[in-house]
Parts: C-alpha cells; structure tokens; sequence
C-alpha cells in the first residue's frame, strides 16, 4: 500500500513523491559534475534534500561515468571539537557506505586503518579519500549531508582537507563534491575551539556555486495528491489543493503531512469511497497542529534561539526594530520566515499558527483554564465586549505570572497572551486567521465563530 511519508526521505517504492531528481535543476547538476566542480546545496529542514542525494546517488550509480557515495556526516556532531574522535566517526561512515556501494571490504578496511594510523585527524579523511579514488575503477562523486551540523574545529578540518585535496582530482581525490545542509557554509561563521571565528567561504573557497531546494509549487502539489487518487480512488474535492497551498505554501513535509492526516491518520477517511473535502483539511490542519509532530516540534525549538528571537519577536507583536541581517538569512536558510510582496512573513500559515500557540503553550495550560466560556451569549455567539472585558481583567491580574511562561518573548508578551486567550476562547468551536510581518506596525487577529 503507497503512503504519503512524513518520516525521513523518500526513497521507497510505496512513497508517493514527486521525482526527487527533477526536483533539482538536474542538468545543472550533471554539468557542475563534469566539470568537476565543489559545490554547495543547502535548503530549509524537511524539503527532500537527503531525498534528492539518494536518488542523485541511484542514478549515477545505474550509468556508466561515476562511483556515486552518499554519506551522512551528522554522525561527528556529538564529537563536538574533539577532531580526532569525530573523523573516526565520520571516516568509519564513509568507509560503510563505500562497501554498500563497491564491495571491496578488506581493501576499504586496510584504506580506512591507513587513514587512522598515527593519530593525525587533520590529514586522516584526506588520506581516506585519496586512498578510495586510487581504489575506484570510475571517479568518485561525493554527497555529503548534513556537513553544517558538524561544530567548529571539526567542521574546519572537514573543509581544510577536502581544499587540500582538491587538486588532486579525479584520479586522486574525488572528481566532484557536493557539501549539503541547511545553511549556506560560506557565510556561515565557525567558531573554533581557541575562540577565533572563521568564515566557511575561507575555508572552502573551492565552492563554484551554491544551489537551493525550492517548495512544491502548487501543480506539484496536485500531482502528489492525485498519486493517490490514481492509486486507491479517492478524490480531493474542488479546491482542495489551492486550499493545501494555503496552508502549507509548498512546504514538501507539511504537504505530505496534511494528506497523511486526512487520508490515513483519520480513520474514518480509510474508506476510500469518501471524498476528502475541505472540512476534513481544516481538521487535519488541526489535528497536525495539535499532534506536534517532530518537524513542528523542531521548528518550535528554534524560537529559543537568539537570533531566531531577534526576527520573530517584532513579527509578533508589531513593533518596529533594527533588523540584523545575519539573522534575517539564518531564519530565512531555516525556512521559518520568507520573503513577500508585504515584507517578511512566517513561511507559511501552519507555521504562523504553531508559533503563537508554542509560545503561549503553558500559559494556556496553567491559567486561561480556569476561565468558564462565560463570553458566550445564550444564543450561541461570541459577545465581544464581554470576551475584551475579561481579557483585562485576566491581563491586571495576572501581568506578573505569566512573564516566565513565553520563552523569553517579553516585549511581545501582551500579543502573545491574547493570541493565547483567543486560543481558548475558540477552542475548537471557532478559527483564528493571523497575519503578521515585519514593517508592519501591527498583528491582525481575526476570530471566527462557529464559521
Ligand atoms: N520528492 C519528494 N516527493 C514527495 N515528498 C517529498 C519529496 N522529498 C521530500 N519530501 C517530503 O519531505 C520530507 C523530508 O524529506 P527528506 O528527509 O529528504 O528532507 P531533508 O531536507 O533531508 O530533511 P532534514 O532537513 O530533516 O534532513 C519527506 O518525509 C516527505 O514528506
Ligand atoms: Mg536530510
């Protein structure tokens, strides 16, 4: 039974997905290999881009002109600044992947004791490299993910020995490289072990080109879905991918996550003679909302950052301030924020919905519980000035309480108190549409009941 996957890449026969090659410029690609070239691709968390080095490995591998390896170097992180552990690490990947790929075990093994031998962890995957591309019959192509999760002295190293390589290529080092990861290296500032901050451009100044993993678009979108409806039967109703696009603006996790929620996580959608409509989307959006799943999670952890703070905050409760531009590209490469015919918004309306509702998450819990819906008339409607009442009331009383509980946001804790408070007031029963943006001097709240 195909699936939409919302769990790592999409590399399996029974995940719906859009051809994770063409998702690149893929001719580019291939002529950035012939020509050799180093080169950098970096897009936001969760787009495919280990979806897209797989398949990039797969395919080179099927042809005739390249040794394809695709190695994942998160696996040096925890050694932090201790290089010599951490290229054990990473050397001990490489080295596991090239046998999936090539055979060859005891070679690769003798390649790999040679690397490791007399304790120089500034030359050892230099040594590993040479050695393999002497070892390969066809020149050595490597896909290096999530390089930028590697922290300082390590991560200088990594691109210090590839540089020293570099020359070398193809007979003795690999022919081309491609570094992967969320942010951009060669703006990226490491700080070393001995306190120096070097930029990633020095170190890696073999970088030709730096290319990006774009959204869906919203014909893309419509092709994943419709993958299913050919598969099982079942129908979108009209509207119901411009109202996916709405939601996610093409965000590849949240769009498969949506579908998910509503073709298979709501049981009663299992039936696939029932036509997903947009009432099953609205609470499918809900629902993901709720759930936190991982990827919302992750996105809700980042607002403890510094600079991710320093963007978000004035968004929130629409002030003005003095944007620094290092913070705009980091939230920017994140893919927390994007740009806009309006400005700098939140990068899509999932993401502007969980960021208020992270923020205020205890708040909620601990104090707007204890409020009965007393704003709600006996007719069933919202009577607003009683609802506006009580938030002051709450507001005065309360002002000192709920300072600890907003992670920090404090200039916007008024903002973000009253999202809270409208969180509850809909509970369910009603939606929330926000809007908000840099420069914009103001947050939109609107509040629709039993709409
Ligand atoms: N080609 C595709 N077709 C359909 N969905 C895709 C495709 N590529 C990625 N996705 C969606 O994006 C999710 C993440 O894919 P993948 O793990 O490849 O991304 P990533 O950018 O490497 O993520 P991370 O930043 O966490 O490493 C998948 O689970 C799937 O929901
Ligand atoms: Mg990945």
């Amino acid at each position: 039974m195909k699936f939409f996957n919302t769990a790592g890449p999409v590399n399996q026969d029974d995940h719906y997905k859009l051809d994770p090659i063409h998702r690149w410029d893929f001719d580019e690609i291939l002529m950035l290999l012939a020509q050799r070239k180093y080169f950098l691709l970096h897009a936001p968390r969760q787009t495919g881009k280990t979806s897209s080095l797989l398949a990039l490995q797969a395919h080179l591998n099927a042809g005739e002109d390249y040794t394809a390896i695709y190695a994942n170097f998160e696996c040096g992180q925890a050694a932090r600044n201790d290089t010599r552990r951490a290229m054990g690490a990473l050397i001990e990947q490489l080295k596991l992947r090239c046998e999936q790929i090539m055979g060859e075990r005891e070679q690769l093994n003798a390649i790999q004791q040679e690397a490791m031998a007399g304790d120089k962890p500034d030359i050892a995957l230099n040594s590993f490299l040479t050695q393999l591309c002497r070892l390969s019959k066809k020149p050595i192509v490597l896909l290096l993910d999530e390089v930028d999760s590697l922290i300082g002295d390590t991560l200088v190293s990594v691109l210090r020995q590839l540089r020293a390589g570099y020359d070398s290529r193809p007979g003795s080092f690999p022919q081309s490289t491609i570094l992967c990861g969320v942010v951009d290296i060669k703006d990226y500032k490491i700080h070393r072990s001995d306190g120096e901050i070097i930029t990633g451009g020095s170190c890696f100044n073999i970088k030709s080109k730096s290319l990006r993993l774009g959204n869906f678009s919203r014909d893309e979108i419509s092709q994943l879905y419709l993958a299913h409806t050919r598969e099982t039967g079942q129908v979108f109703s009209e509207g119901l991918f411009d109202l996916a696009w709405d939601y996610t603006a093409g965000q590849p996790w949240l769009v498969n996550a949506l579908a998910y929620e509503a073709c298979f996580e709501m049981k009663e959608n299992r039936d696939r003679s029932v036509p997903i409509t947009a009432a099953i989307f609205r609470a499918a959006r809900e629902r993901l909302i709720r759930s936190r799943a991982t990827h919302l999670d992750q996105l809700a952890d980042k607002l403890k950052e510094e600079r991710v703070y320093r963007v978000i905050q004035p968004m929130v409760s629409g002030t003005d301030s003095e944007l620094i531009a290092e913070d705009v590209q980091y939230c920017t490469d994140l893919g927390l924020i994007r740009e806009s015919p309006e400005g700098l918004v939140l990068a899509n309306d999932i993401y502007r919905e969980v960021l208020p509702r992270e923020l205020t998450e205890s708040l909620q819990n601990r104090f707007l519980t204890r409020f009965a819906p007393a704003w709600v008339d006996p007719d069933g409607s919202i009577n607003t000035d009683r609802l506006l009442t009580m938030f002051q009331q709450f507001w005065r009383e309360n002002s000192e309480i709920w300072k600890p509980t907003i992670a920090g946001y404090l200039e916007a804790a008024p903002h973000l108190v009253f999202q809270g408070f409208l969180q509850r007031v809909a509970n369910g029963e009603g939606l929330i549409d926000r809007e908000y943006g840099l420069g914009r001097g103001r947050a939109d709240l609107f509040l629709r009941w039993q709409a």
